[in-house]
């Protein structure tokens, strides 16, 4: 069960769109077992994982009622109880299926009374103590009716470095880091650089920067070939080959709950994400 973060500090930068297709991808072309677990209480992953059974429940209410990240990080043995098959639905008239992909989601900030760790921490009284995502994984089992043999798991962030980042960088093993082409962006790079070395020194020294990759590139205006340029400068290797382009299948496909390698098998911006993955499984593998 190999864990990657897929984390920055500054929102819009295709943290949940990425989550969303590289999990479509390792599920549809790697045939991978797929966990993705939402850790913004924006819950953008949870509601497009979960769509289906969001519109036939009529609304996210019934969520208040499940077991999600927040109260596993009080109750992690209860992680098999918060794991939820995604059904989707490829297209409208054919039925909603299990594509491979299981989530484990957070409550809208919307029906949660307490939508921060801190939050929680402040309704119990005392402070949750550390290590409790590692142990929500090391308590997944297998049953009778569900192997829960995952390949990946795939954490998804909200544009901050809290506790629960710090967290979840502490239980992965690989963290990838999008990044759009802009000046905030590019200013951005060492703090988030210097956030993963804290987390190295401090928590997990295994932790494995896989790189950072441009997201949202439009070529066709001389500022984002610049910014490209000025980027990679200053990411020097640390910056992966791929590139995502702007492209606006990437809202359609979140739009209908269905990830690009089923939605448009052949798009361009399909095969950015092909490649991404496939880079991305190179840098993992060592290459
Ligand atoms: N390659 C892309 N081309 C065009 N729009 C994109 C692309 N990737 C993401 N978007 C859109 O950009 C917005 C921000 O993306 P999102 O994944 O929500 O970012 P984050 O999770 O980092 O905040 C969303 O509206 C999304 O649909
Ligand atoms: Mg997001």
């Amino acid at each position: 069960m190999k864990k990657i973060a897929i984390y920055s500090r500054k929102g819009g930068t295709t943290k949940t769109t990425s989550t969303f297709n590289i999990a479509g991808i390792l599920s549809k072309s790697y045939k991978k077992k797929v966990l993705v677990v939402d850790t913004d209480s924006q819950a953008n992953l949870t509601e497009r994982f979960l769509k289906h059974d969001i519109e036939e429940k009529e609304g996210a209410d019934w969520l208040k009622n499940e077991i999600t990240l927040e109260d596993l990080f009080l109750n992690p043995e209860k992680v098999n109880e918060g794991i939820h098959n995604s059904l989707i639905q490829l297209r409208e008239g054919l039925p909603a299926k299990k594509r491979g992909i299981d989530i484990i989601p957070i409550k809208p900030s919307e029906i949660n009374p307490a939508p921060t760790l801190e939050d929680i921490e402040e309704s119990i009284g005392k402070a949750i103590p550390n290590g409790q995502v590692m142990k929500m994984l090391e308590n997944i089992r297998r049953t009778r009716s569900h192997p829960y043999d995952y390949d990946y798991v795939i954490f998804d962030f909200s544009p901050s470095y809290n506790k629960v980042t710090r967290e979840v960088l502490t239980a992965a093993d690989y963290i990838m880091v999008p990044c759009t082409l802009d000046v905030n962006s590019l200013d951005g790079v060492s703090q988030i650089i210097d956030a993963i070395n804290e987390i190295k020194a401090n928590q997990n020294p295994d932790l494995k920067l896989i790189g950072f990759f441009l997201a949202m590139n439009n070529k066709t205006t001389a500022y984002d070939m610049q910014m490209e340029q000025m980027i990679r400068e200053a990411l020097g290797d640390k910056c992966m080959d791929t590139v995502i382009r702007y492209n606006t299948e990437a809202k359609w496909s979140l739009h209908n709950g269905v990830p690009l390698t089923w939605y448009k098998r052949n798009g361009k911006l399909t095969q950015d994400y092909e490649e991404l993955v496939a880079e991305m499984l190179r840098k993992m593998d060592g290459e």
